[in-house]
């Protein structure tokens, strides 16, 4: 494994189609050189010394497949070129240079590979390493999110985390589940902006996210403050607000339940007692982390099915990727605050949400600097995924927006500090982001292109 890690040819052939990957996430959208805007150059300059690298491999290529090296070689040229020759930030064509160029040459680079001989690197990552594009459907391994080998998913676990989701067992009072916050009906959220405490009189601290595709984060909640899906749901369950129970409690509840005991005794077949704390918080994990489905119509396009999106749709992804600077905190292709092309670190950011819809003063909440009193945390959020986001109103960590409407709105204002709020530390550009009504309207369909619920019923 560690051999795997030096620099031999089959890293190079990888490390190429990161290249691929980083400039078609964030080069092009700007994340580099947000206001200078010479991104498009930058690109163009980045797949370049790309293409001289491969071209180093032309005699061992060309020996085998003459039609295969020509054909990359042209891809990465008419690459180049589309991005010398549409230079204007603004009016950049993302979709188009993905769909026609990123796409095709990542995958051409690993045919090439494979060609000669290689395997795909074997070593465990975010990203597999045998993923021909970004957005194959299994491009992400969720396992790899995971403390240890033996945290990681099997069909047992599944099955035994989805009955304990649904299951009321695991409460202080016996009658609320993980379900009843994170509602399948809605994207595994509730639709509230906060849910009532388990004691009903107040309110918990945050909005509700969806569970969705929540695997695929380096670090969990609104604040950063867990890493491990199986630290979650401790968070969760001896809350005394959310479900008010004990993790002992609850597992001396499941052993005396002979049907869970046979569920336990399957999924965790090895020694010591099946039914455990750990493995109680390990299967309802796996259950997470078997929740990732990256099939939405927007997936399906750039795959290369063009009658999931109108040319509306379409204009929406660009701007999402370029005026409107949405892609360089919300990523894609998970369109969460995961990093890429590595996806080993998930950001916060500050954005300066208001205390509510019509107040021009800054939450209460103050996010990660609740946790640690540094400046630079102070206001600062995880970026959530947008993915699924028309199912999972309203919106933010204190659910003050109840339309995309009103969230589209507050970012072409400049966030808090647009809203008159003074924030020294602002992450998201002040500017007034001018975006018309019409290109608002393109962004919000095009976000809507971004629902795929299909894991709901595993
Ligand atoms: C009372 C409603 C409620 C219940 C019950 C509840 N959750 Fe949550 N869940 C929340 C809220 C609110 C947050 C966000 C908290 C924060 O960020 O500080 C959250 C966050 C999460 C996250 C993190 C998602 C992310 O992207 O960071 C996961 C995973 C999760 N819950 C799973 C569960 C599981 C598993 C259970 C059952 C053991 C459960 N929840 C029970 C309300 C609830
Ligand atoms: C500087 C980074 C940054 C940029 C740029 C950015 N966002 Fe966000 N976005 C965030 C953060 C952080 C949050 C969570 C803030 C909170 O809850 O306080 C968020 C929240 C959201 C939410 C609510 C998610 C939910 O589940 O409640 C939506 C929708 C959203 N952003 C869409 C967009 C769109 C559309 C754009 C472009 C117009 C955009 N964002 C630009 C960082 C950013």
């Amino acid at each position: 494994m560690a051999a795997e890690r030096e620099m031999g040819e089959p890293q190079v052939f990888d490390a190429m189609r990161l290249e691929v990957f980083r400039v078609i996430t964030m080069g092009i959208a700007g994340f580099d050189a947000p206001v200078a805007q010479n991104s498009m150059e930058e690109a163009a300059a980045a797949l370049s010394s790309l293409a001289f690298l491969y071209r180093l491999y032309e005699t061992p290529l060309s020996r085998k497949d003459k039609a295969l090296f020509a054909s990359t070689v042209k891809v990465l040229n008419n690459g180049i070129r589309y991005l010398r020759t549409n230079r204007d930030f603004n009016s950049f064509d993302r979709m188009a240079f993905i769909t026609r160029f990123g796409n095709p040459s990542s995958a051409l680079i690993y045919r090439s590979a494979r060609l000669l001989g290689m395997a795909p690197l074997s070593f465990r990552r975010p990203l597999r390493s045998d993923a021909e594009t970004l957005f194959e459907s299994e491009a992400f391994d969720p396992d790899y999110y995971t403390a240890s080998m033996d945290a990681r998913s099997t069909k047992e676990k599944v099955a035994l985390g989805k009955r304990l989701f649904y299951d009321p067992v695991l409460s202080g009072n016996g009658k609320r589940s993980c379900a009843t916050c994170h509602d399948p009906s809605k994207a595994f959220t509730d639709g509230l902006p906060k849910s009532p405490t388990i004691s009903g009189n107040r309110f918990v601290r945050r909005n509700t996210p969806t569970v969705l595709n929540a695997g695929l984060q380096s670090a969990l909640f609104y604040d950063n403050r867990a890493t491990y899906l199986e630290d979650q749901a401790t968070d969760v369950i001896s809350n005394k607000d959310e479900m008010h129970g004990s993790l002992p409690d609850a597992v001396e509840r499941l052993k005396r339940d002979a049907n869970y005991s046979s569920l336990f005794k399957a999924a965790f077949p090895g020694p010591g007692e099946p039914v455990s704390d750990y493995h109680l918080r390990n299967a309802i994990g796996s259950y997470i982390r078997s929740l990732t489905s990256l099939n939405s119509p927007f997936d399906k396009y750039v795959r290369g099915d063009k009658s999931q999106l109108t040319a509306g749709e379409v204009r929406g992804f660009n701007l999402y990727m370029g005026k409107a600077k949405c892609g360089t905190c919300h990523f894609a292709p998970l369109f969460n605050g995961n990093v890429p092309p590595d996806f080993t670190e998930t950001e916060t950011e500050v954005i300066g949400v208001p205390l509510s819809a019509s107040s021009g003063k800054i939450d209460t909440d103050k996010g990660k600097y609740d946790l640690r009193k540094l400046e630079l945390y102070r206001d600062a959020f995880r970026t959530p995924t947008v993915r699924n986001i028309a199912l999972t109103a309203p919106y933010m960590h204190n659910g003050i927006y109840k339309t995309l409407e009103e969230v589209l709105d507050f970012y072409n204002k400049g966030g808090g500090s647009g809203l008159g709020i003074s924030l020294a530390n602002q992450t998201l550009p002040f500017d007034h982001l001018q975006l018309s009504p019409r290109e608002q309207k393109d962004i919000i369909a095009f976000l809507k292109k971004l629902s795929d619920t299909s894991a709901v019923g595993r």
